[in-house]
């Protein structure tokens, strides 16, 4: 069963955990990193196609498709394949995902945030607000991507709508893929931004240092989790 504070269970802790770092904190199973990578590369997939089919001046980018009939015919399954890509991964976030009263109080101080004055913020738990509203706004454009699509979405679907609601979804899937595609550069920029965040999801783990620093709630959460289920020796 998945630990709703540490976000995975103590048996893929144990077993994922670096043999060569004892002293890092596992962040993300390769269950879960996995499950990242490939939303990301969904993503860039769905993002280049979807720009070629957006507008004549991006056309160029079919051509890494195969072409603007391939074009056409892959993007709806690769959104697809996005979607539910990161209903796994939604599932597993979800409940650290959270607002909490500390998360309101983040925001208040998100002057101290971007002026990289952390020891005025409230303790982060697992996630901070930044990244909490980041999920969210992913959740919601992708279900709205995913109602718009099947609706413009020709080959199958197109032709249980009338016209005004095909028009009406095209520039609501157009105006969602421009917010989510603006919220990915921004959680992008975040995760470099935020040095040792991308270290969390390539090899899975953080130093406690990281932790402190940014997520001194969750750190001690982990810590008194992993003192509690250590066997006792009395
Ligand atoms: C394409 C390049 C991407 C990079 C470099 C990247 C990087 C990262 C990193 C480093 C983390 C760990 C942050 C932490 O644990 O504090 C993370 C987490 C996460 N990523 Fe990505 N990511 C990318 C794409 C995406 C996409 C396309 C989505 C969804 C559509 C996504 C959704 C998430 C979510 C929900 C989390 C957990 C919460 C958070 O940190 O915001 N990522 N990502």
């Amino acid at each position: 069963m998945t630990d709703p504070v540490l976000g995975m269970n103590e048996a893929d802790r144990r077993a994922t955990a670096d043999p060569e770092r004892p002293d890092t904190i596992l962040r993300y199973t390769a269950g879960e990193r996995t499950n990242h990578w490939l939303v990301a590369m969904c993503f860039v997939l769905a993002a280049l196609s979807g720009l070629a089919l957006f507008h004549p001046a991006l056309f160029g980018l079919s051509g890494l498709f195969g072409g603007g009939p391939w074009t056409r015919i892959l993007h709806p399954f690769i959104g697809l394949a996005m979607v539910v890509a990161f209903l796994f991964f939604a599932v597993k976030e979800a409940a650290q995902n959270r607002m909490e009263a500390r998360d309101w109080a983040w925001l208040r101080h998100i002057g101290d945030v971007v002026n990289n004055r952390e020891d005025r913020l409230p303790e982060v738990g697992r996630y901070n607000a930044g990244q909490k509203l980041v999920f969210y706004v992913i959740v919601l454009c992708l279900t709205a991507l995913l109602l718009s699509g099947i609706v413009i979405w020709r080959a199958y679907f197109s032709l249980y709508f009338p016209i005004s609601g095909i028009r009406v979804a095209a520039v609501l899937h157009a105006f969602c893929a421009f917010v989510l595609i603006c919220t990915i550069i921004v959680h992008i920029y975040s995760a470099i931004w935020v040095k040792g965040s991308v270290r969390a999801m390539t090899r899975g783990t953080v130093t406690p240092g990281w932790a402190w620093k940014h997520h001194r709630a969750w750190f001690r959460e982990v810590i008194s989790h992993a003192a509690n289920s250590r066997p006792r020796s009395d």
